[in-house]
């Protein structure tokens, strides 16, 4: 039985083409740089996020993980939202895996606010406070926002003035250029380093790149090595990377527009609330005015249905559109919703 799954774009299938095209590909031993396909897929992705080089690795956490690593020392402090994905959602890796401190920032409408990065900044040379290695930003943010350009240049130039580092966690950064109407790269100028995941609404299996200058990525392979994510006849994956980015790149707009179609058959439930204008990717986020035991018990009863959601997290459920989700799935979708709300 087909299940429609909204609960993210993690959950898409390989397309035919991309099954074939892992089938197809010819791979070798990529820790000895010998896998011509992740050499084509890295180069590819180097080019698309218009940077010097890029590495493939297993997941957008090591992703961001070993641009911590490699960005950083013992003890410095970066500085992050608060609601960020690497303060968040990545078990603590940074504290774990390269010992800085985390500075995170809480910004009051969810996007980044520069000036309060640029207070966060440490006084350099003062030997009683930790050096500011590092600031990180999203784009979009992991709750689905999108980062205007002047903000994340505002922020590269204070980093910049600071002689800070960037590192942007660019997961769905497609969706970003989608809704800002821009290639990714515009997007990516604003950062030192950027991690893309293929995995998510671009539809590939397993995966993600680090894009950066060609110094910083060649002391990224050292360090995902320590991290154990060299990968040897990786191509096969990376086979799905290369299609990932130059053909599901482009399809996005469908996801988009899905999910302000899915918002506004939503919103006109009774007891939903939902704000359109936060509706900006593929990704919505809603209230729903019901008893706790409705809440509780929905998503079981959508399940019964054939319909995977996530519980509620943080007072809100998220609904997420992708490839493998058509205008008719959302109907039935939405359907299903409003009758067991009541
Ligand atoms: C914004 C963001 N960054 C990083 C990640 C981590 O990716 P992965 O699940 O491949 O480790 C995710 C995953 O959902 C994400 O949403």
């Amino acid at each position: 039985m087909r299940m429609i799954d909204l609960r993210s774009d993690t959950v898409t299938q390989p397309t035919p083409e991309m099954r074939q095209a892992m089938f197809d590909a010819i791979v070798g031993d990529d820790v000895y740089g010998d896998d011509p396909t992740v050499n084509k897929f890295e180069a590819l992705a180097a080019e698309m996020l218009g940077k010097e080089s890029a590495m493939f690795v297993p997941s957008g956490t090591m992703g961001n993980q070993v641009s911590v690593m490699t960005h950083t020392r013992r003890g410095d402090e970066i500085i992050l939202s608060d609601a960020s994905h690497i303060a968040v959602h990545e078990g603590g890796g940074a504290a774990a895996l390269s010992q800085v401190m985390l500075r995170p920032l809480h910004y009051d409408n969810v996007l980044p606010e520069p000036e309060k990065i640029r207070a966060a900044i440490r006084e350099h040379g003062n030997v009683h406070y930790p050096r500011t290695g590092l600031i990180c930003v999203e784009n979009p943010l992991a709750v689905g926002n999108v980062v205007p350009l002047e903000t994340l240049k505002e922020i590269y130039d204070i980093a910049k003035e600071h002689k800070i580092p960037v590192h942007m966690d660019g997961a769905r950064i497609f969706n970003a250029a989608e809704a800002l109407g821009v290639e990714a790269s515009e997007i990516a100028k604003y950062c030192d380093s950027v991690n893309v995941c293929i995995s998510k609404g671009l539809c590939a299996p397993v995966g993600s790149v680090v894009a950066g200058s060609r110094e910083f990525i060649e002391e990224a392979r050292r360090n995902r090595k320590i991290l154990g994510g060299g990968m040897r006849q990786c191509g096969v994956l990376a086979a799905a990377g290369i299609i990932a980015f130059e053909k599901m790149s482009k399809r996005l707009g469908e996801d988009h527009a899905n999910a302000k179609y899915m918002a506004e058959k939503l919103s006109k439930i009774d007891g939903v609330t939902l704000d359109m204008s936060s509706v900006e990717i593929n990704m919505l986020f809603f209230k729903l005015d019901r008893p706790a035991d409705v809440i509780n018990t929905l998503p079981d009863k959508m399940l019964a249905e054939n319909i995977l959601i996530n519980g509620i997290e943080d007072g809100e459920f998220r609904f997420v559109t992708h490839n493998d989700i058509s205008k008719q799935d959302i109907d039935t979708a939405i359907e299903v919703f409003a009758k067991i709300i009541g």
